[in-house]
């Protein structure tokens, strides 16, 4: 498994090389559920399709596109990744080693992660956003559980600084710059792909969460694990359950995600500039 992962990771950065021609990107973004608008941004668009990766995942959920847009971004080289797979969808960490591990083989330095979440804070609203200090993983899963792929880092990576602290300082300037009301907080992440009790809701809260979701933590432990800067933002699309009215659904996700697209977009784009 690990040869071809490694085989897999050098063949899909060959591809996505030999297709960006002299872009030299150093950050990269994955877009959550709904936040795929941002790739609209990038100018001198290149699409490349997760289809033509080797060991990409292939993805099942509705508002994850499965391409990579690689272009400009306010001036900036980048690579944005529209749609990544939950691990409720395979139970396999492989797919998403292959992505993050193809990223650093490409060149990146540092990744923007992305996702829609669940407010566990009253005056944290639907509509606006939370740049991720810390995570709490409650998957009850790591996806670096198995043999150590040493040729992508080390068998015990540390986390104390997951999230990185410098990367969240300038969010938030940027953020402040643009008059763009970015809230702070802790991300627990629940496997799914069932929404959350209204008792898990106040576990999480007890834990000292802000906000809940299903995604994002894999990504940032694989990231961290190979040496790549991770800085993510939360786009908060309902009230954790119990604490609203709202039913929750994944349609329901989709739809409130417009409500922070506007402002997320903005933040990406100002930030990757400064
Ligand atoms: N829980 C888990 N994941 C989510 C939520 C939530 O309330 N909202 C969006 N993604």
């Amino acid at each position: 498994m690990s040869s071809t992962h490694s085989q897999n990771v050098e063949r899909a950065r060959e591809i996505i090389r030999g297709k960006i021609g002299g872009l030299q990107p150093k950050i990269a973004v994955i877009l959550g559920s709904g936040l795929g608008g941002l790739a609209d941004k990038i100018k001198s668009a290149i699409t490349i399709s997760y289809q033509e990766l080797p060991g990409f995942p292939v993805l099942t959920i509705a508002g994850h596109a499965g391409e990579i847009v690689a272009g400009k971004l306010n001036g900036v080289d980048i690579l944005a990744f529209k749609g990544r797979q939950h691990f409720y969808e395979t139970n396999d960490s492989y797919p998403l080693k292959t992505m993050v591990r193809t990223m650093k083989a490409a060149g990146i330095e540092t990744l923007f992660l992305s996702n829609a979440a669940g407010s566990l804070q009253a005056h944290i609203k639907v509509g606006e956003l939370m740049v991720i200090t810390d995570h709490i993983n409650y998957m009850g899963f790591n996806p670096l559980v198995g043999p150590n792929d040493h040729d992508f880092g080390p068998r015990f990576p540390p986390l104390g600084d997951a999230w990185d602290p410098a990367l969240n300082q300038k969010l938030k300037a940027v953020a402040k710059k643009n008059g763009i009301s970015l809230h702070e907080g802790i991300y627990v992440a629940f496997r799914g792909p069932s929404f959350e009790t209204p008792a898990e809701i106040r576990m999480a809260q007890k834990m000292g969460g802000d906000a809940v979701g299903m995604s994002s933590v894999p990504d940032c432990i694989i990231a961290r694990h190979c040496g790549l800067k991770v800085v993510g933002c939360s786009c908060i699309t309902n009230m954790g359950a119990g604490l609203s009215a709202e039913r929750l659904s994944h349609e329901h996700t989709l739809e409130n995600a417009k409500r922070g697209a506007v402002s997320f977009e903005k933040l990406v784009f100002e930030f990757v500039a400064s």
